[in-house]
């Protein structure tokens, strides 16, 4: 079909694809935003850029530009050869830093799963929604041997890169793509990981967090926010932050006979929810 006459949602989605920053991102995403923007804007080119705006926000300013999958995996696959726990560990902080959430989590993923889990662990199952660059966290988390590691995102290049990195993890992983505004996988589990997600998938859908939580087959939910320390970096707008998101949290689980605890890092504010 000549390009002129193909539908306006097509036209949207291969202008959004020809750019590199989008190509990978899932295409019923970019469907599904690109399909609500044609309704709210005036023409097919507001629509495009409003497209991509949003993807910006919900995804791409969170990673490099271009990630080194192919070399990231071979630095795994060599630390992973060598038999070092602590060069395995080395190379999967390396790798985190390239995403904006698992980076700022560096300065106390020694501690964090250990503590947030510890009422759970050892842990046999985990879905990990939205999840980043967050399962190559999992020489830190206290997992059972055998555990089930499920993980989605909207970036196919992601998801094949962590999909290759879980037996090298020594996992029995499954990553997908997935667009949780639309659908929230099935799977059940011991625990999901909800982490610093809930604000983003707001931005596109302000009922996605008390949808999401409500749907995930989890005995526990870690639900997270981001942050900052009463000292930290962003001092008293941090403070703030952290007092909003707290009461947006306390909002989605209103009426809820679950149990929560509560646990809170320099730049990132915790729930463990148990149902
Ligand atoms: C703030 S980051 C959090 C990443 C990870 N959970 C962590 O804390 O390390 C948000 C993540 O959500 C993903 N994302 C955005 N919209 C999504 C959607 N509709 N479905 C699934 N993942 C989405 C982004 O690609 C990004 O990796």
């Amino acid at each position: 079909m000549p390009h002129s006459i193909q539908p306006p949602l097509q036209q949207l989605l291969e202008a959004v694809q020809a750019s590199a920053k989008y190509r990978h991102i899932d295409a019923e995403f970019i469907r599904s935003l690109g399909a609500g923007e044609l309704e709210k804007r005036r023409s097919l080119k507001e629509a495009i850029k409003a497209t991509k705006n949003k993807l910006h926000q919900v995804g791409a300013a969170y990673q490099d530009n271009t990630p080194r999958y192919a070399r990231w995996l071979e630095a795994l696959q060599s630390a992973s050869q060598a038999g070092d726990p602590a060069h395995l560990q080395a190379t999967c902080r390396e790798i985190m830093s390239h995403h904006a959430s698992t980076r700022e989590r560096l300065p106390f993923l020694p501690c964090f799963y250990s503590a947030i889990l510890a009422d759970i662990a050892p842990v046999h199952s985990v879905l990990d929604i939205a999840c980043g660059l967050n399962p190559l966290a999992i020489p830190w988390m206290p997992l059972a041997p055998g555990a089930r590691y499920y993980a989605c995102d909207i970036y196919q290049d992601m998801i094949d890169f962590l999909n290759a990195s879980f037996p090298l993890l020594r996992v029995d992983g499954e990553a997908m793509v997935c667009d949780v505004i639309q659908q929230c996988p099935a799977h059940k589990v011991d625990v999901a990981f909800v982490l610093k997600t809930i604000p983003v998938l707001e931005q596109v859908d302000k009922n996605a967090g008390r949808r999401l939580l409500q749907s995930i087959q989890a005995d526990h939910l870690v639900v997270s926010f981001p942050a900052a320390s009463l000292g930290g970096r962003h001092g008293g707008k941090g403070k703030n932050m952290e007092a909003n998101y707290e009461s947006h949290f306390n909002e989605l689980i209103a009426g809820q006979p679950w149990s929560i605890q509560r646990f809170s890092y320099a730049t990132e504010l915790v729930f463990v929810i148990h149902r």
